[in-house]
Formats: C-alpha cells, structure tokens, sequence
C-alpha cells in the first residue's frame, strides 16, 4: 500500500486522475468447488495491494484459525468474508469486487461453484466482458466445466481464461497442462467458444498470477494479471443502437415529463429521433437531463430523464429506441432458458417475467428440446431441472419490445420468475419472435358473452371445486348441479376423471401432466362461460399456480374457488376407489397426499369443512354464495 498511500497524501488530484482515465474490466470466474477461486480473487486482491493493513493483520489471525493452507495466508479468507461461508466451507453468493491496478480497473464477480447455484452465475455474467474458467490441473475438465463454459457461450461473454489451477499440484507438468487444454479446446470450439486463452497457475504460490513462473518456464504466454489487465475489450454496449427501458414516469406538474432510466445501449443525443415501444410512436428528444445537470448527449450505462418533443403516452416498462434501428415487439418468443430452481419448470405453468422494467406473464408453450451439456445433444422433454438449459417458445400476455440478444445482451435477456414465492426461477435469452402469431387474429363475433348469457337468463360463471382425491369434490358438484338445473339453469359439469376419458386421455399424473391437465380444463371452462354456462369444474388441481392460471382466464367475479377440505387421513379411511391403498402398497405413483403434493388454497371463495358440515349443508353453502354473487338472481 505504501507507494499508493504516498500518492494521495502528496497528491490525491494525481492519484484520482491516474484513475479516471483507466479502462475497466468487468470479469467473473467461473469453477467447481474446490478448483481455487477463491484463493485466485484473494491472490489478484492481495497481489493488487489493495488489502489494507487491518485487513491483512485479521486473514493472518484467521488463516491459522479456519485456514486449510497450515502457516500459509489463506488468501480464500480474505474473499469468503461470510461466518456461514467459512463454515460450510463453500461459498454461496454473487460478490462483487473492486481492484486496480496500474494499468486498469476491475470488477470481479465471484460466482459460486457449487453446482446448484449456476443461477448466480447467470445473473452476474449479463454484464461481464470476461470470463475465467478454472480448472483443477488434477481434475482436468468437468461437466460443470462444461455446463459453466456453455453458459458463457450462451450468455456471448466475449472473451475466456482457462486458468489451469493448482499446477503445483501436479508437478508444473507441461504435459498435463497440454492434455487439459487440448481437451477444453475441443469443447470450446463446438460450442463457439473461439477467443480462448490458456495459462498454467498455482493460485495459492502466486505462479503465473502476476509474473511468469520460473516453476514453468516451458510456458512463454502472458501471467494472469497481465492478461487482465491487456485483454482488448471491443463491443462496448455503446456502440449499438440507442435502449432505454422506462423505470418511472417523472410528472412534478403540468409543464414537465420526463422519462427516467438507465440507458441500456447506445447513445442518445438532443434532438435524436426516437422510436416507443410497444407503441410504435415516434418523437424527438429535448432535453437530456442527468444529476450534474442538461446534457448533449448520454451514453450506455449512464441514468438520465429524457424529455420528448411531442406528448406520448409512455409508462413505466415501456422502450424508448432509436428511430433508425428500433427494437422489435412481441408477443411470442423463442427463447433459450437456463433454468435455477429446484421446483422443475413446466410447459404450460405461467411465471412473471422481467424484461427491462416491464413485468408480463409468461407460459412456456412448448419445450422444444434440453441440451446435454457434455455431448451438445439435443434431449426430448417434458421439463427442465435445476441447472438445465432448453430451448422454449414462449407466449405472453401482452406485446413487449425487444431484442434478440444476438444483437443486444440488455434488451435481449430476461429472468423468469415464480409469481407465488418471487424467486428467480429461469434466466432466458431471446432467440427471435414467432412470426406466426402475426398470422392468427381474433375474430369478432356478433353473438358473443352476454348474449349467450341472456338468452339462457342467466349469469355465466365457474365453480371450481379443488380438493384431494376422494374429498367429496365429485359429490358436491353433483349435488349442486342438479339444484341449479331444477332450478331451470344452464349448466356443465366438468369432471377431471371423465375428461381423463376423452379430451386428456393423453396425460398422466406427473407435475407437467397435471399443469396441462388444468390448463386445458381452465381454457375449456373459459370458452362455456363464453358460451353463457355456469360450468362446474370438479379436479384436484393440486396446484396453486395453475388454479390462478385458470382465475385469470376469466373476467372478475366468474371464478369462484370451492375448496373442499377433507384431511388425508379421512380421504384414505373412505377411500372408495381402493387408490390409497394402491398408491401405499407402492402400485401407485405420484398420487396425491401420498408422493405428490397438494397445495390447499389460501383465499378460496368458499370452503368446506367436510368433517363438519354435511353435503346437504354444504350446498346450501354454495347457493347462498351464488346468491350474494348475484348468479342466481338473473332472469
Ligand atoms: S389433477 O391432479 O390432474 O387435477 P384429476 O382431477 O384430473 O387430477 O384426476 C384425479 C382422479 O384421477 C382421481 O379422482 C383419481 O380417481 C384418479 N387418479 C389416478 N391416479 C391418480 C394419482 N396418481 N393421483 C391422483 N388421482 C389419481
């Protein structure tokens, strides 16, 4: 530290200068468990001169106390800051750190390497523009190796280290260097991975980390740091067409409005024609404000209020893009998707979707494939894993702008995310729109929702009944269904065993069966209530999300949830189908309450205590609720 401290005491307008105009490298590293990578960060920090003297006093404590190195500094301390890290023994979050040096800035972002959190990976690699892979010169290439290079290709990060670690470990050997590289290399180019550069290191000596090794002096390539800190980075974001994704509306009073966000892409100039998406409506813009004041011009990275020219109707989620070269806009996708949940993700089950500031509901309408990540294969299948990677078309609920991300890394990525818990479930890459949903229209029709409804004088609605196998859902909708039709109205009922007959006789009882199940039951009760029914739906539905799914098929107050709640332990004592002692003898698979779950609603319109009302009861229940909805006294 000392040189620098000397800087700024004696100059800091030098020492701050020094800084401004040095480039900055964003890079992550990448690796297994115990490939080093921590060690590595904690060797460039350390190396780098950038831990202050309190914080080495406190590694040198540490390391004789938690450290794995014996009298060594144990340099993987200075970077697992987290008590829970260090004793687990693995590291478990995105970090991101800052060093420098002479000749550049950095930001590294420290992804985790235990397999199950690729999903840091992905979010931390959107912004790099290198990647360091390491590998274990014991180990040699791993299919987590290859998952993470994959990932890397995926994402386009333009340029990769391999970092064959631990060479000390193998004797500095030449030869097993070579035979890792030569493997690795034959991955990369299948994957296009094509700017590659190779460097032997032992992280924990310092070999090859800053200077060449004289352990090595087979290899006459550049030292790690050196590599860092020459590596050309090209592609800047600001060299593509102008993107900025509206974070809020900014209206103090009837004179202003501004446009505020983080410019994506681009460039953006007074007076620059500009493109709204969705919309498709065009201005020019006025002023460029930023928090040091009006501005010419702005560029990628940069937050900014843009004002326009002409009043536009502009909200929060939409994109303003250049005129000359605007964004697309869609509604369908296909759309590679990594996905990072253990909860699989299911064809057909709506997630949130974040795209820019814009939020949509998305299915994935069909999984056209999952990639083998060892052999490249392509895999037929019904879900994707934790840590998978598949190839999706997507539908939305509405049109959102849009890049491939070929050609844009901001406008063209998005993260899906589980609309009951809000985690991050998928990251995804936009590959290009569906063209054919250009192609299919709605038609208008003449005799539509409320004339059906009033030639039956009635008011259409869906009664869905949820609840185990053997609740008494079956029972009860029955029942009701033949009051209302004594009553002289318009009914259906749909059960889930007789649609199994016919329309699903295709589907089975796994989660990605069962979504589809009632995906198709919720779109076929949507078109009877079209068609003026009140349809009664009698499935278990385990599911909460694609109950939701089929409630927001329909207008507000058409759905209403009867849960009817009967614990396990009765359902199986009446057991009338002999399917629990089936699915307990082992017979029987992914049966509900037994091996696969059910999720009781937790805001139904009415539920029903099965144990403690009678089904007479029960539908009286029903009825007065259906006569506060007003269903019943139309006509
Ligand atoms: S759902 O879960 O997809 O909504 P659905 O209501 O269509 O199920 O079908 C449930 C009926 O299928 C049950 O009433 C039962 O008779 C029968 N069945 C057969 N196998 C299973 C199983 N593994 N789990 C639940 N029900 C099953």
């Amino acid at each position: 530290m000392a040189h620098k401290s000397a800087l700024i005491a004696a100059d800091i307008e030098g020492y701050l200068k020094a800084h401004q105009y040095k480039s900055l490298l964003r890079f992550m590293t990448c690796g297994s468990v115990d490939d080093g990578k921590s060690t590595l960060i904690g060797r460039l920090l350390y190396e780098s001169k950038m831990i202050f003297e309190d914080q080495l006093s406190a590694l040198e404590a540490d390391s004789r106390k938690f450290g794995t190195q014996g009298d060594h500094l144990d340099l993987a301390l200075l970077v697992d800051g987290l008590a829970a890290e260090r004793e687990q023994g693995i590291t478990i979050d995105v970090a991101y750190r800052f060093f420098s040096t002479e000749r550049r800035k950095f930001i590294v972002a420290d992804t985790p390497g235990h397999e199950q959190y690729t999903r840091n990976m992905a979010t931390a690699a959107s912004a790099v523009d290198l990647a360091i892979i390491l590998i274990d010169a014991r180990k040699g290439v791993l299919t987590q190796t290859r998952r993470h290079s994959y990932i890397v290709s995926l994402l386009r990060i333009p340029k990769v280290i391999l970092a064959v670690n631990k060479m000390d470990a193998v004797g500095f050997s030449r030869e097993t260097f070579d035979a890792i590289v030569a493997d690795y290399r034959a991955f990369a180019e299948r994957i296009g991975l094509a700017d590659v550069v190779a460097i032997p290191i032992s992280a924990l000596r310092g070999d090859n980390v800053t200077e060449g090794s004289p352990n090595m002096p087979w290899y006459n390539g550049r030292a790690l740091m050196e590599q860092l800190e020459s590596v050309v980075i090209d592609g800047h974001p600001r060299s593509r067409p102008f993107r900025m994704s509206v974070q809020w509306v900014n209206r103090p009073d009837q004179d202003f409005r501004g446009f505020a966000g983080m410019i994506a892409s681009g460039v953006v100039n007074n007076g620059d024609r500009i493109r709204v998406l969705p919309s498709g409506k065009e201005s020019r813009v006025g002023r460029v404000l930023t928090p040091n004041g009006d501005r010419d011009s702005a560029i990628a990275g940069q937050s900014v209020t843009l004002t326009l020219e002409h009043e536009i109707d502009i909200s929060r989620g939409d994109l303003l893009s250049s005129a000359e070269s605007p964004a697309g806009v869609a509604d369908q996708l296909q759309a590679t998707v990594i996905w990072m949940h253990e909860e699989p993700m299911l064809p057909g089950r709506p997630y949130g979707m974040k795209i820019g500031a814009s939020n949509v509901v998305a299915t994935i309408t069909s999984l056209k494939y999952k990639v083998n990540v060892n052999t490249l294969e392509h895999v037929a299948a019904r879900k994707l894993d934790l840590n998978e990677i598949g190839i999706c078309n997507i539908g939305l609920d509405r049109q959102i702008p849009f890049d491939a991300y070929a050609e844009n890394r901001e406008t063209g990525s998005f993260i899906l995310i589980d609309r009951l818990t809000n985690d991050t479930v998928g990251a995804g890459l936009i590959q290009f729109a569906l063209r054919r949903a250009d192609n299919i229209h709605w038609q208008s029709v003449d005799v539509n929702k409320s004339a059906r409804a009033a030639m039956k004088g009635q008011k259409p609605c869906v009664l869905w009944f949820t609840g185990i196998s053997g609740a008494g859902k079956s029972t009860l909708s029955n029942l009701v269904d033949k009051r209302l039709a004594a009553a002289g109205k318009h009914t259906y009922l749909l059960d889930g065993d007789n649609v199994r007959h016919g329309l699903n006789k295709d589907l089975g009882f796994t989660d990605a069966d069962r979504v589809e199940n009632i995906r198709r039951a919720g779109e076929v009760a949507r078109l009877m209530v079209d068609a003026g029914l009140i349809v009664l739906v009698s499935f278990i539905s385990p599911f909460r999300s694609e109950r939701r799914m089929a409630r927001d098929l329909l207008a507000k107050g058409e759905f209403i949830e009867v849960f009817v709640d009967t614990p396990l332990a009765v359902a199986e004592a009446r057991d009338n189908k002999g399917l629990y002692k089936k699915a307990r003898r082992g017979e029987l698979e992914h049966f509900t309450g037994i091996d696969s779950p059910y999720e009781a609603p937790e805001h139904p319109e009415i539920r029903i205590d099965t144990t403690a009302t009678t089904p007479d009861q029960a539908v009286e229940l029903i009825f007065a609720k259906l006569s506060e909805a007003g269903i019943l006294n139309t006509g």
